[in-house]
């Protein structure tokens, strides 16, 4: 759907990497070219015409974005440079100084490094520790799994809604329910489902939720950290400097402004940030349901397809989501992938950043198809009929 909206899509190309990050409309590339050619100014300081409009644009953004992820005020949301960012700013802002040394924090082993890292060096600087829920044998959570690895120690759960690798979508709603009895914060990165469904931060009762533009067809550089807003008033920003003070004096006084603005330091990605606005005003002139619907469809067709192909393994054939990864029997994914790049074909090959994943699906790596809005049947039909050739593959590449 809508392929014609992406001027890259003139070549001959088929894009199956949307997990990494997607294609862009061009109603978003001329908003950021819109802003650099007819209105640059900067944000939050001056009193002209542009400046004025440019703060009015980039409020508006964070509007959409209450709007998108159903939280409760636009005071709750607060643009940062991507999701990875913003997971740092959960753990280092806001866990460092509310955690003690023995909390636990529940994740799993496949998370992206994103939700990983953060939490070990918390583990290895202050002494919390950091537990993993043992996945099911199609590799999801589920409620009893989580339930079982919970003790009085567990302070924090965090998970993504949706995994970059398997691509199952976690019960995040009972999740949450569970953790608001049991004084656990929750929270989920939701890099890998925003871009592909609705999501409410409020029905999942998500303490912090994380995600990225450049995954939903926006500028890359940009990302939001939504937060509850006592949670976000509690939080130190990282970065201090101009834009989010009140005042500062000789005598060593300072105060900061309330969140949101006092994590906007600096000159933010004000080009991103527009731009964002209008990717998300393209995703939702199609409708976030239209395209999960279509995402399903093509992931089902896929996996039917792998299916006639012999000497093929699928590792996640039973989640419903926009992503299948599959390596050809006894060959190395990156080899795969070279090999698909021969024929314009894009997908990403290796762990995925996902790097505890291994001890769950017992390999290392794979190769990742992972879908968006353009992607048709025509495609898959063109990726299996090279797959099919696969006894091709070391003569084509080597
Ligand atoms: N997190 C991105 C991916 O899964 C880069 O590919």
């Amino acid at each position: 759907m809508n392929r014609e909206d992406f001027p890259i899509l003139q070549h001959d190309l088929i894009y199956f990497d949307n997990g990494a990050t997607t294609l862009k409309p061009q109603c978003m590339i001329d908003a950021v070219v819109d802003y650099y050619s007819n209105y640059t100014a900067n944000a939050h300081r001056g009193d002209y015409d542009n400046s004025l409009k440019v703060d009015l644009l980039y409020e508006g953004v964070r509007t959409k974005v209450q709007h998108l992820i159903d939280a409760e005020s636009s005071n709750e949301i607060v643009f940062t440079k991507g999701c990875t960012e913003s997971l740092n700013m959960v753990v280092f802002g806001f866990m460092k100084n509310y955690l003690q040394p023995g909390d636990e924090v529940l994740i799993t082993k496949a998370e992206h490094a994103s939700n990983v890292l953060p939490w070990l060096e918390l583990e290895k600087k202050m002494g919390i520790v950091v537990k993993y829920i043992p996945l099911s044998e199609t590799n999801e959570v589920t409620m009893e799994r989580l339930e079982q690895t919970v003790t009085s120690r567990t302070k924090v759960i965090s998970l993504a809604q949706v995994t970059n690798v398997i691509g199952d979508l976690r019960p995040v709603e009972q999740i949450g329910e569970f953790c608001e009895k049991h004084h656990i914060l929750f929270v989920v990165d939701g890099a890998q489902s925003v871009p592909h469904m609705k999501v409410s931060v409020r029905d999942m009762k998500a303490d912090f939720f994380t995600f990225s533009a450049h995954k939903m067809t926006g500028p890359t550089g940009v990302g939001v950290l939504y937060g509850k807003y006592e949670l976000l008033q509690a939080m130190e920003p990282l970065e201090v400097g101009g834009g989010m003070n009140s005042f500062f004096e000789s005598d060593g006084t300072f105060a900061y402004h309330d969140a949101p603005s006092k994590f906007d330091a600096g000159t933010p990605n004000i080009a991103g940030v527009i731009g964002f606005g209008a990717a998300i005003d393209f995703l939702q002139s199609i409708g976030l349901d239209k395209i999960h619907e279509h995402e399903l469809e093509l992931k089902r067709y896929l996996v039917q397809e792998l299916e006639k192909v012999p000497g093929i393994t699928v590792y996640n054939k039973e989640v419903d989501g926009a992503i299948v990864a599959f390596n050809i029997d006894g060959v190395f994914s990156q080899d795969t992938a070279v090999y698909l790049n021969h024929y314009h074909i894009c997908v990403r090959a290796g762990n995925h950043c996902a790097k505890m994943l291994k001890d769950e699906i017992k390999v290392k790596n794979t190769c990742r198809i992972s879908f968006y809005l353009y992607n048709t049947k025509e495609e898959i039909d063109r990726l299996i009929a090279v797959l099919q050739n696969k006894e091709e593959l070391y003569n084509t590449i080597l």
